[in-house]
């Protein structure tokens, strides 16, 4: 599997989706290809946010190999899924998506957990609390992910 986690900056969400899907998968012996961007370009080539390194570091996983970057055309050939954290990712998404097939590609990773969908709550503007939510959040649906894919 080809799995291109997307959020808004590229430094909170994603980069920690990224980042456990890719240890779960390394640690299985799966050879999956994950990867991370925005749909902005506003934190293009920096690290993940200190308090995602933090958290992710708190709980085994290093992402600091790690960089900002746009969404690209090309990431909706080059990945068979792209996982929108939140319903504004979604729509940006669906937008850059040129037919159907690149369309069908475009999934909110909660529906992964929940058949209703839901979001991944941007933590930018709180504190490391919200970072743990995200992770436990990102925690189960990479489970799901796996479980869905892998077998
Ligand atoms: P992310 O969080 O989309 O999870 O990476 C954000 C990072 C930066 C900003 C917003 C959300 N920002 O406004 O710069």
């Amino acid at each position: 599997m080809k799995i291109l986690m997307v959020c808004l900056g590229n430094i909170c969400r994603s980069p920690m989706a990224h980042g456990l899907l890719q240890h779960k998968v390394h640690g299985m012996g799966l050879n999956w290809q994950v990867d991370s961007a925005g749909t902005s370009n506003w934190h293009e080539n920096e690290l993940p946010d200190q308090r995602a390194i933090a958290c992710m570091k708190r709980h085994g996983v290093d992402i600091t190999y790690q960089r900002s970057r746009p969404v690209i055309a090309e990431d909706f050939q080059e990945f068979d899924i792209l996982y929108a954290m939140d319903t504004s990712n979604y729509d940006n998404l669906m937008k850059m998506a040129r037919n159907e097939e690149e369309m069908n590609k475009v999934k909110l990773l909660l529906s992964e957990v929940f058949p209703e969908g839901g979001e991944v709550p941007d933590p930018y503007y709180g504190g490391d609390s919200g970072f743990e939510k995200v992770f436990k959040m990102l925690d189960q649906a990479t489970d799901k992910v796996i479980r869905r894919y892998a077998f």
